[in-house]
C-alpha cells in the first residue's frame, strides 16, 4: 500500500461512518499563539473542544501536516538518530465534537486497523490510562483483542495534552509489535520495557505507537488546573509514515515511498553511500528536516533570530550541519525541493504553489549559514585546541555563547559537534551568558526611551476610544494619573499599535490649565496618555477634562497609514502574493513597510509601484472601516497580520476593489487626502526582508521641492540650465577626464629629462647597467609609464629602478631589459621583492616589468642607493 493508499482509505472509511472531510490546517498555527508549530490533528478543533465555537458537522476526519520541534512536543533532538522520529510527519485523524465517544472509537480503529488495513491482531497490544475502566472494558467487549495485552499506564503516557494549556483527557494508545526478529531476541512484548504498569510500553526497536485516541474531557488552565468540559470529545491521531513503514514491511520511516525520491536524490548529491551505524542518521536528518522547512515556509514561516523562525533556523542549520558530514558544503537543501513537491504535491497543493518562494528562502538561508559556519568552525578548533591544551573537556559557557553571539551557532549544534570529540557544553554556564544578554538588551530598550511606566495602574474598565470619528472629547473623566500616566474613561487618543504610533495633544482642566501629551500606549484595557509628571501633578481622579488630539499631526498620520494600505496592495500586485507584511512604521513624518521578499527591489520596479499608488491616490477611492467576525473576514480574503491574535470580533479597512485589511487603526475617508506618495528608499534589512520608505502629503510635496533645489543650485553651480544639466555634467566629466590624460603627458615629458639622467648616471653590477632613482609625478599610471620609457630607452643588459611617493606612500617600478632577461636570468618580478624590502613592502610581477609599495617612504634613497647590489646578489644567484 502506498502512502497516498493509505491516505485514502483513512479518509473513505471514516468518510463512510458520517465525517465531513475536512481540509489540513496550516502548519504553522497562526492564529494561536500558544502553538509554534501545528503539532497534531486537533490543534484547528481546538476552540470546538474548548466550547467557544461550533462547526457545522460533528464528525470530522482528516490528514494534516505537523511539525514537532521546539514547544511541549518536541522530536528534533532524536531526528536522524532514530527510525521513527520525525519533525515534519503527517497525522492522520477522525473526530467527534459532542457526539459519538469512546465506543465507537474503540470499535472503528479496531475494525480499520484488522479488517481494512489487515493488521495480524495478535501483534496489536493496548493501553489505557490508569483509572480508565471503561475504556478496558470496551476494548474487550467490542474488539479481539485480549485481555493481558490491555496494559494501565500513568499520566505520563496515557494523558494526553497538547501544550502547557488547552484540551486534555486520559487517551488509549494502539502499539504495533515489530516481532522478535526486529531486536533479535524472542522475548515477550507485554514484558519489554515493564508491563506491570509501572513502566512505559516502550521498545522503540519492537513495539511501536501506531494510533493514539484521545477523550478529550478537560481544559487544562494557565494555573495548571483541570476544568471540564461542557461536552466529551473524541481526538484521534495516527502516525502516517509509521503505519507506511509497518504497511511496506520497512526498518524505518524513511524506507517508505513517501521518503524513497528524498532520499534517493541526497543520495545523488552526496559523496557517501547511505551506510547503517554511518551516515544513515545524516541521510534521515536531510531528509525529514527539508519536509520540515518547506512545509513551514510555504505556510508563511521564516527563518528569523526569533520564536518559530528561531527553530525553523535550527532546524536549517541542523540539516546543512549534517550534509558536511555527507560531503555537502555549497548550498545543497533547496536542491531537493522539487524532488519533495514530486512526492507530496498532489496531497498538499499549495506546495507547487510556493516552490520558488521555498527554494529561494532555503538557498539564502544555507548561503548565510555556510559562511558563519566555515568561521565559526575555525572558532570551534581552536576552543578544542584550547581546551585540549588545558586538560579540559568541557566547552565553557561563554565559548558556547560565543559560538551562538557570534557565529549564529545554535548551542545544540555546538553539543553535537562536542560530542563528536567527545566532549560536553557547560549548559549551565551557557544560559547564564544568554541571560546576561537578555538583562543587557532590556536595559538598552528602556534606555532607548520606550514608555515604561505602565505598571500597577488597576484599571479595571475599558477606557472607550472615540478617536475613530472625533479629535475632541469634552467631557472625560480622570480615571487614574500617576507619575505621568493618565487614565481617562473616554478618550480621541489613538494608543500606539500595529505600527501606527500614538497621537499627542493636551488635556484641558475645567481651571484653565493645558496639559500636553507627549504619547499615548495601551496597557490592557486602559489608554494612558503620557504627560509630564510635574504638568500632570494637579490631575485627580474624578475630575473632568477635555482632550485634543493635535488634528494635523494626526491627519499626517492617518495619510500614512491609508497609504500604507495602498502601499502593501501594490507590492503585491506588482512584485507577488508571496509579498507578506513583516512590520511597518507609520508615523507624521514617514511610512515604513517591511515585507517578504528575496531580492532588491529594482530601480524600474520602484518606479511602477510608486506611479501605481499615485493612481488609486488619484482615484480617490473611498476607505471603508466596518466590523464583522474573524471567520467572516477571513473568508472575504482580509489580510492580517499573522503574528496577532485577532479578536473574534475584528475591525477590517476596505479600499475598494484594492485592499482589504485587518486593522485597528485610523485612516483618511478616501485615498485622495494623501495628496501625493514619494518612495525614498529601498533596503534589506534581513535575508528574504525587504524595507521601503515612502513620504506621503506635505512630507512628499516638500521632498520633490528639496530634489527641485537641488537640480537648481547644481545647475547654477555648473553654469547650466536644469534641462541641460546631464548633458553638462557629462561634458564636464569628459573634460575633466581629457585635462587629467594631457597633464599626465606634460609630467612624462619633464620625466624624460629625469630618465635621461637617470640612464646618464647608471651603476655597473657585474655587467649590468643599473639605472636608479627617484621621481616625481601625480599618479602610479604615470609612474608605470614613466616605467615603459625607461625600458625601450635602456639597451644591452640592464634594470631600471624607479621611485616616486603618493600620499607617504612609497611605490616602487622596476623594469628589466631583455638582454637582461635571456642573457643573465634577471627577473623584474623577483627584483621588485628584493627592493621593496628597503621601504618595509613587498610586490611582485612579470620578468620584464614589476611593482611593488611599501610603508616607509623615508628610506627610499637608501633603497635607490641598495639596488645595484640588489641586481649584484640576483646575479650570483641566477
Ligand atoms: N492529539 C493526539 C495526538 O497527537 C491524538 O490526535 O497524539
Amino acid at each position: 500500500m502506498t502512502g497516498a493508499e493509505l491516505r485514502k482509505s483513512f479518509i473513505e472509511f471514516f468518510a463512510d461512518r458520517g465525517h465531513s472531510i475536512v481540509p489540513s490546517a496550516s502548519v504553522v498555527p497562526w492564529d494561536d499563539p500558544t502553538l509554534l508549530f501545528t503539532n497534531a490533528g486537533m490543534n484547528q478543533f481546538k476552540d470546538v473542544f474548548l466550547g467557544k465555537s461550533t462547526r457545522e458537522y460533528v464528525r470530522a476526519v482528516d490528514f494534516q501536516k505537523c511539525i514537532r520541534a521546539g514547544g511541549k512536543h518536541n522530536d528534533l533532538e532524536d531526528v536522524g538518530r532514530s527510525p521513527i522520529h520525525q519533525t515534519f510527519f503527517e497525522m492522520l485523524g477522525n473526530w467527534s465534537f459532542g457526539d459519538y465517544y469512546k465506543e465507537e472509537a474503540i470499535t472503528w480503529a479496531w475494525e480499520l486497523l484488522t479488517e481494512r488495513l489487515k493488521l495480524p491482531a495478535e501483534r496489536l497490544w493496548v493501553t489505557v490510562f490508569r483509572e480508565d475502566d471503561e475504556a478496558e472494558l470496551l476494548w474487550q467487549r467490542h474488539t479481539g483483542v485480549p485481555a493481558d495485552r490491555i496494559l494501565r499506564f500513568d499520566e505520563k503516557d496515557n494523558f494526553w495534552e497538547m501544550g502547557e494549556t488547552g484540551p486534555c483527557g486520559p487517551n488509549s494508545e494502539i502499539h504495533y509489535d515489530l516481532g522478535p526478529e526486529r531486536i533479535g531476541r524472542n522475548e515477550d512484548p507485554g514484558h519489554v520495557g515493564g508491563a506491570n504498569g509501572d513502566q512505559a510500553l516502550e521498545d522503540p526497536a519492537r513495539l511501536v505507537e501506531i494510533w493514539n485516541l484521545v477523550f478529550i474531557q478537560y481544559d487544562r488552565g494557565a494555573d495548571g488546573a483541570l476544568t471540564p468540559l461542557p461536552s466529551r470529545h473524541v481526538d484521534t491521531g495516527m502516525g502516517f509514515e509509521r503505519m507506511l513503514t509497518i504497511l511496506q514491511g520497512v526498518d524505518s520511516n524513511y524506507e517508505t515511498d513517501v521518503f524513497r525520491p528524498l532520499m534517493d536524490h541526497i543520495g545523488e548529491l552526496s559523496q557517501h553511500a547511505y551506510a547503517e551505524g554511518n551516515t544513515d542518521v545524516a541521510y534521515r536528518v536531510v531528509a525529514d528536516h527539508i519536509r520540515a522547512l518547506a512545509f513551514a515556509i510555504t505556510d508563511g514561516a521564516l527563518p528569523s533570530n526569533e520564536g518559530r523562525g528561531y527553530v525553523l533556523r535550527r532546524i536549517l542549520r541542523r540539516a546543512a550541519r549534517f550534509g558536511r558530514n555527507l560531503g555537502l558544503s555549497d548550498p545543497f537543501l533547496y536542491r531537493l525541493v522539487p524532488t519533495l513537491i514530486e512526492e507530496m504535491g498532489a496531497a498538499y497543493p499549495e506546495l507547487p504553489a510556493t516552490q520558488d518562494k521555498v527554494e529561494q528562502v532555503v538557498k539564502s538561508e544555507e548561503e548565510s549559514f555556510g559562511r558563519t559556519l566555515d568561521h565559526g568552525i575555525e572558532l570551534f578548533e581552536d576552543i578544542v585546541e584550547q581546551a585540549g591544551a588545558e586538560g579540559r573537556n568541557e566547552i565553557r559557557g561563554e565559548e558556547a555563547f560565543k559560538l551562538y553571539d557570534t557565529y549564529g551557532f545554535p548551542v545544540d549544534l555546538t553539543q553535537l559537534m562536542a560530542e563528536e570529540k567527545d566532549m560536553t557544553v557547560d549548559m549551565a554556564g551557557f544560559e547564564a551568558e544568554m541571560g546576561q544578554q537578555r538583562e543587557r538588551s532590556t536595559k538598552a530598550r528602556v534606555t532607548a526611551g520606550m514608555p515604561s511606566v505602565t505598571a500597577d495602574l488597576k484599571v479595571e474598565n475599558p477606557t472607550r476610544f472615540l478617536g475613530y470619528d472625533t479629535l475632541a472629547v469634552e467631557d472625560a473623566d480622570v480615571v487614574t494619573a500617576e507619575g505621568g500616566s493618565v487614565v481617562l474613561t473616554k478618550t480621541p487618543f489613538y494608543a500606539e499599535s500595529g505600527g501606527q504610533v500614538g497621537d499627542t495633544g493636551w488635556l484641558e482642566t475645567e481651571s484653565g490649565d493645558r496639559i500636553a501629551v507627549l504619547d499615548t500606549t495601551r496597557d490592557g484595557v486602559a489608554i494612558i496618555h503620557h504627560c509630564d509628571p510635574e504638568s500632570a501633578s494637579d490631575l485627580k481622579p474624578g475630575m473632568t477634562v477635555t482632550v485634543r488630539v493635535d488634528g494635523a499631526r494626526r491627519q499626517s498620520i492617518m495619510r500614512n497609514h491609508t497609504a500604507t494600505h495602498l502601499l502593501h496592495a501594490v507590492l503585491r500586485e506588482t512584485l507577488g502574493a508571496h509579498v507578506e507584511q513583516r512590520g511597518s512604521v507609520v508615523a507624521p513624518d514617514r511610512l515604513r513597510f517591511d515585507f517578504s521578499h528575496f531580492s532588491a527591489v529594482t530601480p524600474e520596479e520602484l518606479n511602477a509601484i510608486e506611479r501605481r499608488v499615485n493612481e488609486l491616490v488619484w482615484e480617490n477611492i473611498g476607505v471603508e472601516p466596518f466590523e464583522t467576525d474573524l471567520e467572516d473576514a477571513k473568508r472575504q480574503g482580509a489580510m492580517a497580520l499573522f503574528t496577532e491574535k485577532y479578536e473574534d470580533r475584528v475591525r477590517v479597512v476596505r479600499i475598494g476593489e484594492m485592499s482589504l485589511e485587518l486593522c485597528g487603526g485610523t485612516h483618511l475617508g478616501a485615498t485622495g487626502e494623501i495628496g501625493l506618495f514619494r518612495l525614498v528608499r529601498e533596503s534589506g534589512i534581513a535575508a528574504g526582508v525587504r524595507r521601503v520608505e515612502a513620504l506621503t502629503g506635505a512630507g512628499a510635496y516638500e521632498a520633490v521641492k528639496r530634489d527641485e533645489g537641488l537640480v537648481a543650485g547644481t545647475a547654477e553651480a555648473l553654469k547650466s540650465e536644469p534641462e541641460d544639466l546631464v548633458k553638462r555634467a557629462g561634458d564636464l566629466t569628459a573634460r575633466v577626464r581629457e585635462l587629467e590624460r594631457h597633464i599626465r603627458e606634460l609630467s612624462t615629458d619633464s620625466a624624460r629629462n629625469w630618465i635621461d639622467d637617470m640612464i646618464g648616471g647608471a651603476v655597473d653590477a657585474d655587467g649590468v647597467a643599473v639605472a636608479a632613482g627617484r621621481v616625481d609625478c601625480p599618479d602610479i599610471d604615470t609612474l608605470r609609464a614613466m616605467g615603459d620609457t625607461l625600458r625601450e630607452r635602456l639597451s644591452g643588459a640592464a634594470v631600471g629602478v624607479l621611485f616616486a611617493s603618493f600620499e607617504e606612500r612609497p611605490v616602487c617600478i622596476v623594469v628589466v631589459t631583455d638582454g637582461a632577461i635571456s642573457g643573465r636570468g634577471l627577473h623584474a618580478g623577483k627584483l621588485a621583492r628584493d627592493v621593496a624590502a628597503f621601504i618595509g613592502g613587498g610586490g611582485g610581477g612579470k620578468a620584464h616589468m614589476a611593482q611593488a609599495g611599501g610603508k616607509d617612504a623615508s628610506r627610499i634613497d637608501e633603497a635607490v642607493e641598495q639596488a645595484p647590489g640588489v641586481v649584484e646578489q640576483h646575479l650570483r644567484d641566477a
